[in-house]
């Protein structure tokens, strides 16, 4: 039986063992999008995952869409991420950066007041995002690319990946869902786009084909991998046909030898988002949402999976791994802290380990 704690490869990226840190935005990085030190704590912190997906990060100016999210464009950015990096690989861990182009999906607030709000179709998100003080805000309507604009945004995204790498990360994944650009091109509710990158399926997926083509280019294609959540509704997505357009897409991208799939799994009455992925993906996937250590355990026995995702659980257990390694008690996150505050609610969460310390000194004092 396949074991949580035995090594898996994913492409080019070998990992210690099953346990993946999903992506979590958490709203700390600098006055100019860099990583901070306490961000390079909270990953050295966690570095045991057998794999860290960072929190989303922008490839561009005009990608960005929440406050005191990082980027990956400027050198600033870049030096941040390569403390990061080397932080996680000193403790032996393997870190890729999840590339996070919000797309419609942002207020005009959080970034750069040259960044524009760009999307394939002038349809605005009827979702309230959350502004620089948190307080969510209308969004507004955004300026639908011209066709020959979107080389330009695929190439931002390419040389992302290629500052990633420059950083010392171990490689990208790209955010599909969540109701970000990729997605926004793949749904038919926000793209009713008429040319080569609108109207049909093939032409939906041609845009998330094009950026995964131009990641693999720049990087391997065993170091990119991708996020997908068919059918999510969040950030007012909606598509008349979701089951026929991730298997388009996933048939489209199959022969990249890209390193993995990473599936946001919550079935519907008429989607088996994992089902859907056997059938029409052969690469490693990695499956996440509201996993405990016995349900992901029962994924990887049935062999449906290769790796399990966990995000809140890592916010409050640095050492997640260890603890589903010896069975002790799970600490809860504090949501109130999930997008505010520097380290309280981030780096301060302890070790079981420091706090079995604790309690002894305490019994002894
Ligand atoms: C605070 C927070 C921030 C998140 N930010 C991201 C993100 O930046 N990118 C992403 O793909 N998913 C993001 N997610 C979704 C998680 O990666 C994950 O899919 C979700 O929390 C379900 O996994 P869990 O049940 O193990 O928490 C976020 C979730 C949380 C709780």
């Amino acid at each position: 039986m396949t074991d949580l704690f035995a090594p898996v490869r994913l492409g080019e990226l070998a990992l210690a063992n099953r346990i993946v840190m999903a992506p979590m935005t958490r709203n700390r990085a600098g006055p100019h999008d860099e990583p901070t030190e306490h961000m390079v704590e909270y990953y050295r912190q966690r570095a045991t995952a057998g794999l860290i997906v960072t929190e989303g990060t922008h490839p561009s100016k005009t990608g960005k869409g929440y406050f005191r999210t990082p980027g990956v464009h400027e050198p600033g950015q870049i030096a941040g991420w390569r403390r990061v990096a080397n932080a996680v690989h000193q403790r032996g861990g393997k870190i890729v950066l999840q590339l996070m182009h919000c797309g419609r999906a942002c207020v005009r607030a959080n970034k750069d007041a040259e960044a524009e709000t760009i999307a394939p179709s002038p349809i605005r998100c009827r979702e309230k995002i959350p502004g620089p003080d948190g307080v969510r805000v209308e969004v507004e309507m955004p300026r639908a690319l011209e066709t020959y604009e979107i080389a330009r945004v695929i190439d931002e995204y390419a040389r992302a990946a290629a500052n990633a790498r420059t950083a010392g990360l171990d490689g990208v994944e790209l955010h599909c869902t969540s109701g970000y650009l990729p997605m926004q091109f793949l749904s038919t509710g926000t793209n009713h786009r008429t040319d080569r990158y609108g109207g049909s399926v093939q032409n939906r997926i041609r845009f998330v084909v094009e950026v995964l083509e131009a990641l693999a280019a720049a990087i391997g294609a065993g170091r990119v991998g991708f996020r997908i959540f068919p059918g999510n509704p969040f950030n007012d997505m909606q598509d008349d046909d979701a089951a026929s357009t991730y298997a388009a897409l996933l048939q489209a991208i199959k022969g990249f030898g890209l390193a993995y799939v990473h599936l946001i799994h919550a079935p519907t009455e008429t989607l088996d988002a994992l089902a859907l992925v056997k059938t029409h993906w052969s690469g490693p996937v990695i499956a996440n949402n509201n996993l405990s250590l016995d349900t992901a355990r029962a994924l990887l026995a049935e062999g449906r999976v290769d790796a399990v995702s966990f995000a809140r659980l890592f916010i409050s257990n640095p050492d997640l791994v260890e603890r589903f390694r010896r069975g002790v008690p799970l600490a809860v996150p504090d949501r109130s802290t999930f997008y505010t505050g520097e380290s309280a609610g981030y780096t301060d969460y302890p070790t079981a380990s420091l706090e079995a310390e604790v309690r002894r000194h305490a019994a002894a004092t």
